[in-house]
């Protein structure tokens, strides 16, 4: 699992105060909370109702571990036989954890009405302001009966009954499609990496890649599936291609965007190794954000994992940001490692011969 987040939203402090303030939840029924993140504490809400809906694998699996019932929110739908879940699913009361994109919180606010409309329940909304809390409510006082909000920990929490679904209807968020360089189309969603077409990092990364890599090759942090793509395109020698990705809704784009036999599919936090997996080939551009907050540490876990699924031939492509602190842990957990290409603020590395950890190693990291 993802170290909990640095800065967790105070959402219980929030809560108590909104329970306080005069928000009443139905007597019975579900309580949906929607994106919440590991790390945040949400026990002012009676946990025997409560369901944790949320497209993160390490999200999903810290809540769980905390005894939550939790589902996996792919988003808006992909393609037409994937069906909506979140938004099919009824609830009593809504909790929206504001996210900072606008249109992924705009649908999260319109999915959450309508989740609750068949009992007129309320919809709270809770952010920070540096995730944008403010202009959402500004923005939402003109349709529907909104409560006074009320401010703690440099967010807002307010609230809402759901009468009426229709009102936030046009807030709905849809799949979009990209078309990138080469004319290749592709689904994304908003509120996932990269959302409005390919990320030159990666373009670097799979431009600096050598012409006939083979065998079992693993995408960590694989997104809509852009790079895993190309990857396949041009090298007709690999044998299989894991996609790993934590995010439910970037993996349903890429199981549509990745249309060939090779690719595998995995809904998983690629901070620890896959079990059973290993690997010829590893590629990555792991991500170094985690809900709000920079956090370099996140794509050091990637690397670690990635030397502990490879083959003691294998090999770690990888493409970072510059400024990004990956060169020591690249020597802890490799024999070699060295840049090969360097490009409008990225360098593109590759490490080879992964380290074998120690028994302590593994058992101090497991901790
Ligand atoms: C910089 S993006 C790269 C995406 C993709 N490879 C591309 O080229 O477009 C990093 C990806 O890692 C995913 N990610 C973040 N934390 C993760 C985790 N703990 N486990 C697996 N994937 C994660 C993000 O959702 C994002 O899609």
């Amino acid at each position: 699992m993802s170290a909990p987040l640095p800065d967790p939203a105070p959402r219980a402090l929030r809560l108590s105060l909104a329970f306080e303030g005069g928000l009443a939840l139905p007597e019975t029924g579900v309580i949906a909370v929607l994106h919440p993140r590991a790390g945040e504490d949400i026990s002012p809400l009676p946990q025997d109702r409560v369901r944790v809906v949320t497209p993160h694998a390490p999200d999903h699996a810290a809540f769980s571990a905390q005894g939550y019932a939790c589902t996996r929110d792919q988003g808006p739908p992909v393609a037409d036989t994937v069906p909506d879940a979140a938004a099919a699913d009824p609830a009593a009361a809504v909790l929206v954890c504001l996210p900072r994109n606008r249109e992924e919180a705009r649908d999260l606010v319109a999915r959450a009405a309508a989740m609750a409309a068949h009992t007129g329940g309320p919809v709270i909304l809770d952010g920070q302001k540096t995730d944008g809390i403010e202009a959402l409510l500004r923005a939402l006082r003109d349709r529907v009966a909104l409560s006074e909000p009320l401010s703690k920990g440099h967010g807002k929490i307010a609230w809402f009954a759901a009468t009426d679904a229709a009102a936030l209807a046009d807030w709905r968020a849809a799949q979009r499609a990209v078309t990138d360089e080469s004319g290749r189309r592709f689904v994304t969603q908003p509120g996932i990496f990269s959302s409005d077409g390919a990320d030159p990092g990666s373009a670097l990364l799979l431009a600096s890649l050598p012409a006939g890599l083979k065998g079992r090759a693993v995408d960590l942090g694989a997104g809509w599936g852009w790079l895993s793509t190309g990857l396949l395109a041009q090298s007709p020698k690999i044998s299989e291609l894991h996609l790993v990705e934590s995010d439910a809704r970037a993996l349903a784009c890429a199981r549509e965007n990745v249309a060939d036999p090779r690719a595998v599919f995995h809904w998983a936090d690629a901070t620890h190794p896959l079990p059973g997996l290993s690997a010829d080939l590893i590629v990555s551009n792991p991500p170094f954000h985690q809900g709000r907050a920079g956090q370099p540490g996140l794509g050091q876990a990637f690397l670690r994992a990635a030397a502990a699924m490879l083959a003691p031939s294998g090999q770690l492509w990888l493409v970072a940001n510059r400024h990004l602190p990956y060169e020591a842990t690249l020597a802890q957990a490799f024999t070699t490692h060295r840049e090969v290409a360097a490009e409008a603020g990225f360098k593109v590395l590759l490490a080879e011969r992964p380290r074998r950890a120690t028994a302590p190693q593994r058992a101090r990291r497991a901790t």
